[in-house]
């Protein structure tokens, strides 16, 4: 379809291992099998979305970290239809970078006004810990989701997270929109499982997004052989939560897609 400016989706969580990029990955892959055009932006010096999209930790991450200098946003094409801005080792250095700069918050909305004419949507990947990057991801975000699976750490994290994108919102960026939580790992026979619902229903004001993402292997597997779950089980259950949760993000964000 033809791209109005992109629709920016940061996935954030002040914590590790809760689901960021599987959630990056994921809905990339899905939005666009829906026929918008995405590009993944991997701010994770760890840089795992961008060796799940392209086999391999080949890049530096100079070109992503150079264009939060001034430089050209690195877009690179994968095999699977989506692009990729690619992370690496060099990203360890952006925290540094933003902070010597008097208004580094803003850097990596500027490294994105281009491809915000050129793209449907734009995916941010994150690193776990709340530093400059992220706050530079909320404020080049339209619209942020917060990944939580079930365990109580995650569920803190989740309330921090929130309290973020609400002060960034506030004092940043008053067009961000806080789409919610996405559940992930979840298995509704399992009492944890039920009680996270319960929980995350008393965090005043957020949105539990569904469906929820059940637990399955099949995103082991497709991270292990650094296929997307789109493309390596498509008719897996996890990869058919995604679809569905797209479709429905889809629709929240007003995004025209291809019947
Ligand atoms: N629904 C699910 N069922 C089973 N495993 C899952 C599910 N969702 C995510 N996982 C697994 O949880 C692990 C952590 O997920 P992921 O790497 O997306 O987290 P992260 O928040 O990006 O971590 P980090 O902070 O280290 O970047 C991965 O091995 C992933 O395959
Ligand atoms: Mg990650």
């Amino acid at each position: 379809m033809t791209t109005q400016d992109a629709k920016v989706i940061v996935c954030c969580a002040e914590k590790g291992g809760v689901g960021k990029t599987t959630c990056a990955v994921s809905l990339a892959t899905s939005l666009h099998a829906l026929g918008l055009s995405g590009l993944l932006v991997d701010l994770d010096p760890q840089a795992n979305s961008t060796a799940w999209l392209t086999g391999e930790y080949a890049d530096t991450g100079a070109r992503l970290y150079e264009s939060l200098d001034g430089g050209q946003l690195p877009v690179d094409k994968t095999n699977y239809g989506i692009y990729i801005a690619p992370s690496g080792r060099r990203m360890s250095g952006a925290e540094p970078l933003l902070q010597s700069k008097p208004m580094g918050f803003v850097c990596l909305r500027q490294a994105l006004q281009e491809a915000r004419g050129e793209f449907d949507v734009i995916l941010i990947d994150t690193p776990p810990s709340l530093g400059q990057l992220v706050v530079a991801a909320l404020v080049a975000a339209t619209h942020v989701i917060l990944p939580v699976r079930p365990d109580g750490f995650s569920l803190d994290a989740v309330e921090k997270t929130l309290t973020t994108c609400r002060s960034v919102k506030a004092q940043l960026n008053p067009q961000l929109e806080i789409l919610g939580t996405v559940v992930l790992d979840y298995h509704k026979s399992q009492v944890i499982s039920r009680h996270l619902l319960a929980l995350l229903e008393d965090i005043e004001g957020l949105n539990v997004l569904e469906p929820y993402i059940q637990t399955d292997i099949a995103f082991r597997n497709a991270n292990m052989h650094r296929i997307p779950l789109e493309f390596h089980e498509p008719t897996s259950r996890g990869n058919l939560n995604f679809r569905a949760l797209a479709k429905h993000l889809s629709e929240t964000m007003a995004l025209e897609v291809t019947p």
